[in-house]
């Protein structure tokens, strides 16, 4: 039946490490994924993941049950109250509901599914560029993806009066995908008045947003600012979707935890939501997995253990940072023609550097450098020892 099925491409982003473990080079660097790496190029597990894991093996009392459809009751509370802030008035009148769900892109798959089921616009907004996955997952939820800009090539920064003229002539009620903070692949955020400039206009049109936490903690190495935006739009009263990830500030990656909470009017409105969450989960994987996200519960209900883990999740944007300042030097050094500020400006785990698929294809070929086509690079599987060949590589690549 199947003799002459299609070859299918390899993914543009996770088909990178593909080619990279088939590259026998001694010399390959991978810095497609966005997966942190030590200064020693080694995946890095949180000490206070470890302790976690630790505690959880050593109680007897903790079983290999499923969980509810919704998750493990203890995350989903302390997931909401992390990207909403302890006080926020809509945990406090219980008008969120949460659910725990396949880290980012399963909390984004479960979000627009229910919105194709359940809400009267089917049209959601997604930033030109973003993350490579964003319009699949929305694509095959059953929404209609259009792009509004949010990238202006020639400044490398903000696209924003593009970014409000295309929001201000959407639909009202269309959905809208933003990048909590440390927008993938950019590294661009707006500015806080700016943020407030864009939630003024959802709100004027009903635009419903639908927030990507990805990278919360990475942008500004503190997990209360990096939520800000989001927290913006739920001090207006209104309502919101958000997407949590624990991959990258917990290191959890394969253990795919992560929380779609949706931000409802009122308390009995987001009881039903959550009802309705459950039939769109059910048939899907019918419930989540329980080590990952008892690890992440263990950790934001203990004082002791949060504080610790704030303490790594900063040395690792730290050292992303310190990789931007010696890459920046090491091109100047070089004499590498261009300007290439925005490499120190950028922030989160990525920079875009705006070199082009053919340089890409280059840096590839001779310098065994592995890196997303459109020109993203992943700081965090930068080192010291390897910020000099990949000078070397860009530097070629605009030279030659
Ligand atoms: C990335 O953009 O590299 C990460 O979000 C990993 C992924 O799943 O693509």
């Amino acid at each position: 039946a199947f003799a002459n099925i299609a070859q299918a491409p390899e993914d543009p982003i996770l088909g990178v490490t593909v080619a990279y473990n088939k590259d026998p080079s001694p010399i390959k660097v991978n810095l497609g994924v966005g997966a942190y790496r030590t200064e020693e190029g080694k995946p890095l597990v949180l000490n206070v993941v470890r302790r976690a894991e630790q505690l959880l093996i050593n109680d007897p009392s903790r079983v290999k049950e499923y969980l509810p459809i919704t998750g493990l009751a203890d995350f989903n509370k302390l997931s909401a109250k992390l990207i909403l802030g302890a006080d926020s008035p809509a945990i406090q009148e219980n008008r969120v509901a949460t659910v725990q769900c396949l880290s980012g892109t399963g909390s984004l798959r479960v979000g627009g599914e229910f919105l194709a089921r359940h809400y009267h616009q089917r049209t959601i907004y997604i930033p030109q560029p973003t993350w490579g996955n964003h319009p699949k997952v929305f694509t095959l939820a059953g929404l209609s993806v259009k792009y509004y800009r949010y990238y202006d090539p020639a400044t490398r920064g903000l696209h924003f009066h593009g970014l409000m003229e295309d929001l201000g002539s959407a639909p009202s009620g269309a959905i809208v995908l933003l990048h909590a903070c440390a927008h993938n692949p950019t590294g661009v955020d707006p500015t806080l008045d700016q943020w407030n400039q864009i939630r003024q206009l959802m709100r004027s049109k009903g635009l419903l947003p639908f927030f990507d936490s990805a990278y919360q903690g990475f942008a500004s190495g503190s997990l209360d600012a990096d939520a800000e935006s989001v927290r913006m739009f739920v001090a207006d009263g209104g309502e919101l979707f958000a997407a949590q990830s624990y991959a990258k500030n917990m290191g959890l990656y394969g253990e795919r935890v992560g929380a779609l909470s949706i931000v409802c009017k009122a308390a009995d409105v987001a009881k039903r939501v959550e009802s309705q969450l459950k039939l769109v989960i059910r048939p899907m994987y019918s419930n989540p997995p329980i080590h990952g996200a008892s690890i992440v519960a263990t950790i934001l209900k203990d004082r002791d253990m949060y504080n610790e883990w704030t303490i790594e999740l900063k040395a690792m944007a730290d050292r992303i940072i310190s990789m931007r300042k010696e890459l920046s030097d090491a091109l100047r050094v070089r004499g590498t023609p261009g300007d290439w500020s925005h490499i120190i400006k950028q922030i989160g785990m990525f920079t875009f550097t705006g070199l082009n698929q053919e340089q890409v294809a280059f840096m590839t070929k001779e310098y065994h450098i592995y890196m997303t086509s459109d020109g993203r690079i992943s700081m965090a599987g930068l080192s010291s020892r390897t910020v000099p060949h990949l000078a070397d590589a860009i530097h070629a690549a605009v030279t030659t």
